[in-house]
């Protein structure tokens, strides 16, 4: 019920918000709108768990992101095994630093560092970190390495934190170091916040040691875990609420090549025995020079699983069928070898469900979790298409039914929404009987307000559908200019009631990509963006925590009527609340048609402000220069209607931002967008009546 009223509101939104700024619409106010809501006739059941998340490493989502590791290539085993690193020396120092493999600390991750100094003081490494290393003042940071003395001397090695022209953040020193591999660790507290450090470990003295796993994390992880996630942004999911989590990709999953698609078997365990690869989306950093970015499986299916239970997600695991991926080399599994790749898919189960006493269900015990983690569904493949597809899945539909029919598996129908891959996929995972199909769509907001409709007409029967990846896009998906609007936020937020309103079709829905990290993306746009410190949600996020934190659970037909004797109408106004702002360039359009337009460089013809304030123009734009003042500037007349309303602001002081008027048909009764609001802590959309919030 609440989510119905809540949908509906959003329908309300969207025309009175996009008549704003873009489209033009045909509203009808001034008398109240009628929406009628049959609780008499109740429909679907909304399945609790229809609103997820989609993750994957992309734009450093898990290494660099989620995974709160702060040291790039801490095992030394990237392709190019000082990448991350540079030889450090210290006055009077003098050294060699090199990679050698002989004796490793695991044979899975081969490489490590053997570091000579020569010199009377100090020779070592420097790691630059993700992009740097962010560091916060006061805060704690779990330091641990793997160490071998080669030398006869014992010598001392040191580790500093260091922020900008080396200054020292925080220090430690370890004195002995045995012939042998050992662990050793110490915590440092960081004197300064810094989002860009860097982590230096070097020889005091002549010597000669082997080094290994340099890791760095700060001890507030998500529940304080050792070798855990960082907290800020698993709050950021744990706020949505989500329904589900579906993990770990995305087009990782599916690699390049073969070779480098993602193996779930070789996640779990000891972090220091997931091997490491390259990440499918390294190619993409065209702006590097080198690219730089692996997947050290830190974050791996053991941790995903841990997360779906934190945050109370159902788990979602989609695993290689296969198949590369078909947007890269396309390369297959052959169909006579596809038995490991479905043995992966069943002993994934067993590692998820299977009693402490099985085979796989005995390592997820080993790692200190004997509780079944309830996995209920599992995708075949990613993003994948075309006949080679069917065959694939057709194989694991086989053999995982056969033996878990308790499962549920999603399909895919390839990466758009209506194309010859997806209708072709659909009639045949139809003729499967499949459970659930994987739609994906990165399309222009039009296409999502046009297709709110969607699920309307679908077929009632076979399979249900998952809404696996989408987002508006404001222009080419991965331009730096492709951003997180309010167009495309809101459109989306429409789709939404669409897929809610056919609940008994649409099962299952999440936004894609997740996380970008702003020095280091390879797509945009995003559902969060963060830094090495910091992290923001984006209106696309808000849009999918309002549908989530209000979740329905029955389907009522509603009915929107708007009065068929008033039209949306009035004039329009600049508002300037407790704020110095200014003004230019407005015109009021009605498709090609300028109605009015008004540019402020030299005079402010047909405008009417408020004596409150101090509204002049000045060097070309309408300025209103007083800090503290709430007044608005009106133009145009009552019977305006019908018009997209375009102009250019910017606040110049004070406290709070500015607000622009639409539909201003009487004192206070006005329909307006409010930037900067409620303490400069919020932007929102207000429609007022006399000056009272109907709608915010
Ligand atoms: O979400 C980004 C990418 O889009 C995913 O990796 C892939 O499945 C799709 O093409």
């Amino acid at each position: 019920m609440k989510a119905k009223i809540r949908s509906a509101l959003v329908a309300c939104l969207c025309p009175l918000l996009l008549s704003l700024w873009a489209c033009p619409v045909w509203t009808r106010a001034g008398e109240p709108i009628t929406l009628t809501i049959r609780a008499d006739q109740p429909g679907a059941r909304i399945n609790p768990a229809m609103w997820g998340i989609f993750f994957e490493d992309i734009n450093f989502g898990a290494d660099g992101g989620l995974y709160a590791e702060l040291v790039k290539n801490r095992s030394f085993d990237f392709p190019e095994a000082l990448m991350g690193w540079k030889t450090y020396t210290k006055r009077g120092g003098a050294g060699s630093a090199r990679v050698e493999q002989d004796q490793p600390v695991t044979p899975q991750n081969l490489a490590y560092l053997r570091l000579y100094s020569g010199g009377s003081m100090g020779f070592g490494v420097v790691n630059e970190g993700f992009r740097g290393i962010g560091l916060k003042r006061g805060e704690r940071y779990a330091l641990s390495f793997y160490a071998r003395n080669l030398g006869s001397r014992n010598p001392v090695i040191r580790v500093d934190l260091l922020g900008p022209g080396d200054r020292v953040l925080a220090s430690t020193k370890f004195k002995k170091s045995g012939k042998e591999w050992e662990k050793h660790s110490a915590t440092l507290e960081s004197s300064a916040t810094e989002a860009k450090g860097r982590l230096a470990i070097s020889i005091e003295g002549p010597g000669t040691l082997d080094l290994d796993f340099i890791s760095l994390f700060p001890e507030k992880t998500w529940k304080n875990r050792s070798d855990g996630l960082r907290a800020d942004m698993v709050q950021m999911l744990a706020d949505l609420k989500p329904g589900f989590l579906r993990f770990p990709g995305g087009c990782i999953v599916e690699g390049r090549y073969l070779t480098n698609r993602y193996q779930w078997k070789t996640t779990i365990g000891a972090p220091e025995d997931r091997e490491l690869i390259i990440n499918r989306w390294n190619d993409e950093f065209k702006h590097r020079p080198t690219p730089d970015y692996y997947q050290s499986f830190g974050l791996g299916f053991f941790e995903y699983f841990q997360l779906c239970e934190d945050i109370g997600a159902e788990p979602l695991p989609i695993l290689n069928c296969g198949m590369a991926c078909q947007f890269n080399s396309g390369e297959l599994a052959p169909l006579d070898q596809l038995d490991p790749y479905i043995q992966d898919a069943l002993d994934l189960i067993e590692f998820a469900n299977g009693p402490a006493t099985s085979v796989w269900g005995a390592k997820r015990a080993a790692m200190e979790h004997p509780a079944p983690f309830k996995l209920k569904m599992i995708g075949v493949g990613n993003e994948q298409w075309g006949p080679q597809y069917i065959e694939r899945y057709a194989r694991f539909a086989k053999a995982l039914k056969e033996r878990h029919p308790e499962i549920q598996l999603v399909s895919s129908a390839g990466p758009a929404p209506a194309d010859d891959r997806f209708h072709f996929a659909w009639a045949k995972l139809r003729d499967l009987d499949a459970e659930i199909v994987d739609e994906h769509c990165y399309a222009a907001p039009q296409w999502f307000l046009d297709n709110a409709g969607r699920y309307d007409a679908y077929d009632r029967r076979g399979p249900k559908v998952f809404m696996g990846e989408f987002a508006a896009q404001s222009v080419a998906i991965a331009s730096p200019k492709n951003r997180n609007n309010l167009e495309c936020a809101l459109a989306e937020a429409a789709y939404m009631t669409g897929m809610e309103r056919n609940a008994d079709v649409v099962r299952l829905s999440s936004y894609a990509p997740l996380f970008g990290h702003i020095d280091a993306w390879q797509w945009t746009p995003n559902l969060i963006w963060c830094d090495n410190l910091r992290i923001y949600g984006t209106p696309n996020y808000y849009v999918q925590l309002l549908f989530s934190r209000n979740r329905g659970d029955l389907v009522l037909p509603v009915a929107l009527r708007d009065s068929p004797q008033a039209v949306a109408a009035g004039g329009i106004g600049l508002c300037t609340y407790k704020s110095a702002a200014e003004f230019k360039e407005v015109r009021v359009t009605r498709g090609s048609a300028t109605l009015w337009s008004s540019n402020l460089a030299a005079n402010a013809d047909g405008w009417r402000p408020e004596s409150a304030g101090s509204w002049s123009i000045r060097e070309n734009a309408y300025r209103q220069s007083e800090p503290t003042a709430i007044t608005t500037a009106f133009a145009g007349e009552k019977d305006w209607s019908d018009y997209t309303l375009s102009l250019k602001a910017r606040k110049l002081d004070g406290s709070e931002g500015f607000i622009i008027i639409v539909r201003n048909s009487g004192p206070g009764s006005q329909v307006q967008w409010n930037l900067g609001g409620w303490g400069n802590k919020q932007h929102g959309i207000q429609v007022l009546s006399g000056g009272q919030d109907l709608i915010v």
